[in-house]
């Protein structure tokens, strides 16, 4: 069974899906990473030239392979993966679901600076996230196993919770590595 983050862009899955790897000794897929490893170019020029629908396609054909490989992951996804309803049954079927639930406003602050992301692009981000957000929020909530506070918290601190919930549920040993996970 594999780990799957989920939540709007610049909530932290990459960084956290990192430090969880880490403390459970799995591997780490960032699955936008491997999208841009196959397209030979980033997500941004790809939107640019082929628009968002085809994205989506490479993106749900990405993630359906990556979910039914053998070998347990942590996978971050990106924050539009769970737009299509394939992708959310997958992701539910074969991983334990993290909602990295967060601020439209606190993201905005973290992403003033970022060039990378099409889809945050523009002057208005905090409006974007917030769209987003409306329409993107019930399906996270009803993708995700378990929904995760992430307000107001760092990426350390997100992810122990995180690894705590998961030994709680039983769904990994309970190693006490929560506790190593640290910058
Ligand atoms: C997208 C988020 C991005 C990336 C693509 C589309 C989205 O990933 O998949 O630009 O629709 O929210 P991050 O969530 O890692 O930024």
């Amino acid at each position: 069974m594999h780990f799957s983050l989920i939540g709007l862009p610049g909530s932290g899955k990459s960084t956290i899906g990192r430090h969880l790897a880490r403390a459970w000794k799995l591997r780490f897929v960032d699955s936008d990473h491997v999208i841009e490893e196959r397209l030979g170019c980033s997500i941004k020029e790809f939107f640019a030239t082929h628009g968002e629908a085809a994205f989506r396609d490479i993106e749900s054909q990405v993630l359906a392979e990556l979910l039914q490989s053998p070998d347990p992951m942590v996978l971050s996804t990106g924050g539009g993966a769970i737009l299509r309803e394939v992708n959310r049954q997958l992701l539910q079927a074969h991983s334990t679901v993290f909602y990295l639930q967060s601020q439209p406003e606190e993201i905005a602050r973290r992403l003033r600076h970022d060039t990378t992301r099409p889809l945050m692009q523009g002057d208005d981000a905090l409006k974007r996230l917030r769209d987003l957000l409306k329409v993107r929020g019930p399906l996270y909530q009803a993708t995700a196993h378990y929904v995760i506070d992430a307000v107001r918290q760092n990426p350390v601190q997100v992810s122990r919770k995180i690894c705590m919930q998961a030994e709680l549920a039983g769904l990994l040993p309970s190693t006490g590595c929560c506790d190593a996970i640290s910058d």
